[in-house]
């Protein structure tokens, strides 16, 4: 098959609003860039099969990132499998608010902009790698519950090199070492409910992780047990300056009620994603 005769194959099983898909898993498939697809259209595909197979995948709903092993965040290419979930760009904020917070504390006290960072539930690493690459005076330490996923994790940080990060297998933050206080944690822990708050298309469920999904009946089961170690382990009052996190659609009022019941003393502001929906909570630790 040819390129061009592959572009429109691709659009004609999963059609016209697919047109990017079709593109990356043709660029994938035929091992050239997006760009070539259109300067060598000429040219034969080589391996037909793969990339009929990679649309058929993609019809029955499984995403770019699973077929092509990869996904871009925060400028950096993420491996990513089955194990972990498909890091979101809504997330990148995350990363932009603590840069953020780091470079006003450098400006308050001069120097290096360094510190320590906790990610909980870091998956693929996204949140945390971006951090520890943006932020190289920082030393960063990314928890996650699975081996597996955290295989995938450590496999990025091989391949990123990122000698100030390291991961972690941990229910939340139970395997912390108690002499290390983070200045920072931030957290995009399962968040969608079981009974409650359950909004999440179907091809979500059918292919990523449970486990990277679900929090518990209404969702917020992780971010109440977080909020409770960070309290008992009173990182509060022991250096701890900010937490920053991610829920979901319809959940504003509850996580404002775990905020307060948990950080009453401290101020906390909510951030919209891009499109304009509540998603991120900063606590400032007073
Ligand atoms: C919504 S995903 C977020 C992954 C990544 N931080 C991101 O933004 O792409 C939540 C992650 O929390 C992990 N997780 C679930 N329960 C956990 C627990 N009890 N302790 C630590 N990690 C947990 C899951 O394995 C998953 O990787």
């Amino acid at each position: 098959m040819k390129i061009s005769e592959a572009v429109k194959y691709g659009k004609q099983i999963l059609g016209n609003d697919y047109s990017l898909d079709v593109e990356v898993l043709l660029a994938f498939a035929a091992k050239i860039s997006r760009e070539q697809i259109y300067t060598q259209d000429d040219a034969d595909l080589l391996d037909d099969e793969l990339f009929k197979q990679l649309i058929d995948e993609r019809r029955k709903g499984k995403p770019v990132a699973y077929l092509i092993g990869k996904k871009e965040f925060y400028g950096i290419d993420f491996f990513v499998d089955e194990r972990c979930l498909v890091p979101r760009p809504e997330t990148e904020m995350i990363v932009d608010e603590v840069i953020e917070y780091f470079n006003e504390k450098n400006i308050e006290e001069g120097g290096f902009k360094e510190g320590l960072i906790f990610d909980v539930g870091t998956g693929s690493g996204a949140i945390g790698f971006s951090l520890a690459k943006m932020l190289p005076d920082c030393r960063v330490f990314c928890f996650d519950i699975g081996d597996g996923v955290a295989a995938v994790a450590n496999k990025n940080l091989d391949e990123l090199q990122l000698e100030n990060a390291s991961v972690v297998v941990s229910d939340l933050l139970a395997a912390a070492d108690d002499d290390i206080i983070p200045e920072v944690i931030v957290a995009n822990l399962p968040y969608i409910g079981l009974e409650k708050y359950n909004f999440v298309d179907d091809d979500v469920k059918a292919y990523e992780p449970h486990l990277a999904l679900f929090g518990g009946f209404d969702g917020l089961d992780l971010y109440r047990k977080l909020f409770g170690q960070i309290l008992e382990r009173d990182y509060p009052g022991r250096g701890l300056k900010l937490i920053m996190g991610e829920f979901g659609f319809a959940q504003l009022e509850e996580i404002v009620n775990l905020i307060e019941g948990a950080f009453g003393s401290s101020s906390y502001k909510i951030i919209p994603d891009l499109s304009g929906i509540d998603r991120f909570f900063k606590i400032l630790i007073k």
